[in-house]
């Protein structure tokens, strides 16, 4: 089967196009942070605006690119949710004009079985049950699958996500969004041992996160220190990094022990950061654990992800109605 996906739940537009589930033909994304860096955030109004003047061009591209014409398509999956209603909409707009015009199967994907289907567009693939760590810039949560479809949620976070953490620091250090990558780029020349940041711990011992702590540890850091050297900004970077890490890598590890699980998938914007796929590889080498990363381009937000999980939910049968429509707070479990 093959299926055109659409990812427009935030600040990307993205269109891929999909063969049997597993074989991406193309792969377009469409980035807006040159629109909302001078903001240090996404402007929902901004974003929809721009999703509206790109989506086309950004699908006629994909297809263009996979040598598929529409006539060629067999599916459309789009994300419905969660994310920013505006944005949503645009998205499944278009994919249910297509599905209509074109008489094509269509399906709605949760954004976050997307992130979790991207560990499916490599080999080797996951196999069932196996542990998701969904680390991205609007979600931190660990999700147990048993079977395909099949989703519970262990933990999340209790506010920040952990991107959000990522993009916040850099803002109070001065350097840009999006901040998970430049932290990354800055943190190699800092000492990751130069200051002592709080690692969360839930006094209820349940196995979610949290970020505020550490957010509100950097700010006074920053504030106590004005005006920072760069090596003291490349310290503070490389400090908040790793306490980051530590937190995402050991609630892993724990709720992994926990539930007797041995596979693990990590997925999400934030899990294209080298230090968090080295620390959580380390320990799955060591433990005898199967860890499952898709690369980088595919672990930030990309409509191939979407293709993917929207071809399991077409395969099972699954059939969304012209009458679906964006659900931004849509649960996974
Ligand atoms: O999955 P994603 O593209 O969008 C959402 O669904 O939110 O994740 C975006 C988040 C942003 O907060 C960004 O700063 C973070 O992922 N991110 C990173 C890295 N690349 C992107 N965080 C840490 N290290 C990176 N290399
Ligand atoms: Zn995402």
């Amino acid at each position: 089967m093959i299926i055109l996906g659409i990812e427009t739940s935030c600040d990307e537009t993205a269109a891929a196009v999909l063969a049997g589930g597993a074989k991406v033909l193309a792969s377009v994304v469409a980035s807006q942070d040159q629109i909302h860096a001078p903001y240090g955030g996404v402007v929902p109004e901004l974003a929809s605006r721009r999703h509206v003047e790109v989506i086309l061009p950004v699908i006629q591209k994909a297809l263009g690119d996979a040598g598929v014409s529409l006539p060629g398509l067999e599916g459309i999956a789009v994300t419905q949710g969660p994310g920013l209603v505006g944005s949503l909409l645009v998205g499944c707009s278009v994919a249910k004009s297509l599905a209509y015009v074109r008489r094509l199967p269509l399906v709605g994907v949760n954004h976050l079985e997307g992130h979790i289907y991207a560990a499916f567009l490599q080999e080797p693939t996951p196999s069932y049950p196996f542990l998701a760590l969904v680390v991205s810039g609007g979600h931190t949560a660990l999700y147990l699958a048993r079977a395909p479809l099949r989703y519970e949620l262990v933990g999340q976070t209790r506010d920040d996500a952990a991107g959000e953490a990522f993009d916040k620091v850099a803002k109070l250090l001065g350097l840009g969004y999006p901040g998970g990558p430049v932290i990354e780029s800055t943190a190699r020349s800092g000492d990751p041992n130069a200051i002592q940041l709080p690692v969360a711990q839930m006094t209820d011992g349940a196995p979610d996160f949290s970020f505020s702590g550490i957010k509100t540890a950097v700010s006074l850091h920053v504030k106590r220190g004005r005006p920072l050297s760069p090596g003291q900004v490349a310290d503070i970077a490389a400090s908040f990094q790793a306490t980051a890490v530590k937190m995402l890598v050991r609630k892993t590890v724990r709720a992994a022990l926990r539930l007797g699980v041995r596979r693990v998938v990590l997925t999400g914007g934030v899990a294209a950061n080298k230090t968090l796929r080295g620390a959580l590889q380390a320990e799955a080498t060591e433990r005898g654990w199967e860890l499952f990363i898709p690369p980088p381009s595919l672990c930030t937000d990309n409509a191939a992800m979407i293709a993917a999980a929207g071809h399991a939910r077409l395969e099972a049968g699954e059939r969304a109605s012209l009458t679906m429509n964006a659900l931004p707070d849509m649960r996974l479990a």
